[in-house]
């Protein structure tokens, strides 16, 4: 079934008559960039010099994370590494040229992430790119973490605890930045966009739609966000990076290789997948853009629950009241 949903992903290519509801009236509309699928992060961030400026990736480990971190460290920026401990952190920082600093930033220990946030305030700076990228994908059995399904709470749960508790560093920066890492497979999630009645998953499980709603859920907290941050230079934003081969599909079967089915995709590289979020993090045509989603380094539409501007609130009301002991 794995294998079967992932050669069926739809091609991620916005209808010609798609149309984007702003999540911020006013902001500007962001134009077409003079990137595309095949543009690299090294190429969307040529030029940049980010000397002075403070990044945090989360998954600096591994796959999009890790190259990120590389390629923003390598313009000159300062970049915050977490991982889930601090070896592999340290590990990650210590192979990539220019500034890093690992931090341990365990996504379903709300204490852990409360400590990480605290530990990134000693450091002291404004945070100008916060990129809440780490994850895991259609994890086979129910799995969860404090009474809710395991993808969720990784995936958006740990991550807007995060992003509160270091929100005001980010609006600190001259123009912070917010960047989540989504994914076009939002459209597997549930009919309903975000099954609020069955965050356990224990009602009803399957570990494809239950990832594609930790996906919505990256991209109605991005959205709301930008709204409850318009009042400030800060912006927040999602994106979909491609489709690429990482230790995301660590739960899939292997890959029928002997399958001569076309695919419907093109496997983007690593460096190709991470352009998207560099763009979304760095480029200065995107400084007053906020409430946006991103898709080959260009403004895509997503479905109709990633836009619910109701949806989005009633997330942001219950994801707080899950991490009320932790958020402030
Ligand atoms: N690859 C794709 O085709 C694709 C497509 C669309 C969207 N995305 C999104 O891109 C992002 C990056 O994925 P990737 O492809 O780079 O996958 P990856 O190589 O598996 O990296 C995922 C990162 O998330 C970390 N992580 C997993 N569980 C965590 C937890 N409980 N707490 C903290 N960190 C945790 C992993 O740490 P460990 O290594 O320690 O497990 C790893 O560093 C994800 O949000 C994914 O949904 C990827």
């Amino acid at each position: 079934m794995a294998a079967t949903l992932i050669s069926t992903v739809p091609v991620f290519a916005l209808a010609e008559d798609a149309v984007y509801k702003p999540a911020v009236p006013g902001r500007p509309v962001p134009g077409a960039s003079p990137f595309d699928e095949f543009s690299t992060a090294e190429q969307v961030t040529a030029g940049m010099d980010l000397t002075g400026k403070t990044a945090l990736v989360t998954g600096c480990n591994s796959g999009l994370g890790y190259e990120t971190m590389r390629v923003l460290a390598m313009r000159g920026a300062h970049v915050i590494g977490a991982a889930r401990t601090m070896e592999k952190a340290a590990t990650a920082c210590a192979e990539v040229d220019g500034q890093t600093t690992p931090l341990v930033v365990e996504l379903t220990d709300f204490e852990g992430i409360v400590a990480a946030a605290n530990r990134v305030a000693e450091i002291d700076a404004p945070i100008d790119m916060l990129i809440l990228n780490a994850g895991i994908m259609a994890v086979p059995e129910l799995r969860q973490s404090n009474g809710i399904e395991l993808q969720f709470a990784v995936n958006h749960l740990g991550h807007f605890l995060l992003a509160n508790r270091l929100q005001d560093q980010v609006v600190a920066s001259q123009q912070g930045r917010v960047v989540v890492v989504s994914s076009a497979a939002h459209k597997w999630g549930p009919e309903e966009g975000i099954q609020f009645d069955n965050l356990s998953g224990a009602e009803d499980y399957d570990p494809f739609r239950a990832y594609g709603q930790s996906k919505v859920a990256n991209g109605l907290f991005s959205r709301e966000f930008a709204r409850r941050l318009a009042d400030t230079n800060a912006t927040s934003n999602s994106l979909h990076p491609g489709v690429i081969k990482t230790n995301l599909s660590r739960f899939l079967p292997p890959e029928d290789e002997s399958d001569d089915e076309p695919r419907r995709f093109r496997y983007k590289s690593i460096p190709e997948g991470t352009a998207t979020t560099c763009y979304v993090a760095t480029s200065p045509d995107l400084a007053a853009v906020t409430g946006y989603y991103f898709s080959d380094c260009n403004p895509a539409v997503p479905n109709e629950h990633m836009q619910n501007d109701a949806m989005a609130a009633r997330l942001w009301e219950v994801s707080a009241d899950l991490t009320a002991d932790y958020l402030s």
